[in-house]
């Protein structure tokens, strides 16, 4: 398995377009009280945003999204809530994999997807089998995730991995246990729905992502509205902690950048 050094250490190369992008798909609830629909709807609505997002991150060159499905925190949701969420994820789950299949899309859903139940782990399993060999995005599921369970399971096998050992591990060590371990840290973080909280999404590798906030509710999200996210993010200046003329000297002469590194 692949894994990526911190993009806190080297001065990584600054695409145009975000090799990672990460969103809170936030505002379904909001959406559909402001028609006078039932949250579901707002929902249903959301899922059918996703598949238009992920077609135009693909068609822009992401190599990988991620979104946030379910959070930890979201089983205190009304039961009835939660089970709609959980049928919603079986149909999208069911419906869709083989369509990622075909447009090369590799799937991947982290987090702890025990307590959804059998049905839900088992289409996970299949889905995640099929797509496994793509290579033109990988999509990223995080349900039932939290950034705190995953810094704690990722804590518990590093332990494990290690019993003789008893500290001096190294950030990589650390990180190579990590659910995402698979993908670069997100360049863009985004959020829909106006607020403006991370809600325990990734803790670790947000820690230098470029954050972007909208108040544009997730069910109105759509292409143009990537658009204007990444342009965005286009317009930062992401320095690790270095200053702008070390990034300037850096990118006219690319021999400095291990040296600064
Ligand atoms: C996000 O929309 C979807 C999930 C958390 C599953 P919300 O359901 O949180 O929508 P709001 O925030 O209530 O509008
Ligand atoms: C964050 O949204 C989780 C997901 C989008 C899955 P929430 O709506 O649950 O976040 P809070 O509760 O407002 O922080
Ligand atoms: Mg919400």
């Amino acid at each position: 398995m692949t894994t990526f050094s911190s993009s806190t250490r080297d001065i990584p190369q600054v695409k145009a377009v975000p090799r990672h992008i990460a969103i809170i798909m936030d505002g379904n609830g909001r959406w559909a009280k402001q028609r006078k629909l039932p949250r579901a709807a707002g929902h249903k609505r959301g899922v059918e945003i996703v598949r238009e997002i992920v077609k135009a991150c693909v068609a822009r060159g992401v190599e990988y999204l991620t979104l946030f499905a379910f959070s930890s925190e979201n089983w205190r949701r009304p039961e009835e809530e939660v089970s709609m969420l959980k049928q919603l994820f079986i149909i999208a789950l069911e419906r869709e994999a083989e369509k990622l299949h075909r447009n090369g899309i590799c799937l991947r859903v982290v987090g702890d997807i025990a307590p959804f139940g059998k049905k839900i782990t088992e289409l996970v399993a299949r889905a995640e089998q099929l797509t496994r060999a793509n290579k033109s995005m990988t999509l990223t599921i995080a349900a039932n995730y939290g950034g705190r369970w995953d810094l704690m399971q990722a804590m518990q096998h590093l332990i494990e991995s290690r019993p003789e050992q008893r500290g001096g591990f190294t950030e990589e060590e650390f990180a190579s246990h990590l659910a995402m371990a698979y993908a670069p840290e997100p360049d863009l973080f985004i959020r829909t729905g106006g607020e403006q909280r991370i809600s325990n999404f990734l803790l670790w590798q947000l820690a230098y992502s470029e954050f972007y906030f909208t108040d544009i509710l997730w069910p109105d999200f759509d292409a143009m509205a990537l658009d204007r996210a990444i342009e965005s993010y286009q317009r930062r200046e992401r320095r690790f902690g270095r200053t702008s003329e070390q990034l300037e000297s850096a990118g006219k002469a690319p021999s400095q950048k291990k040296a600064l590194a």
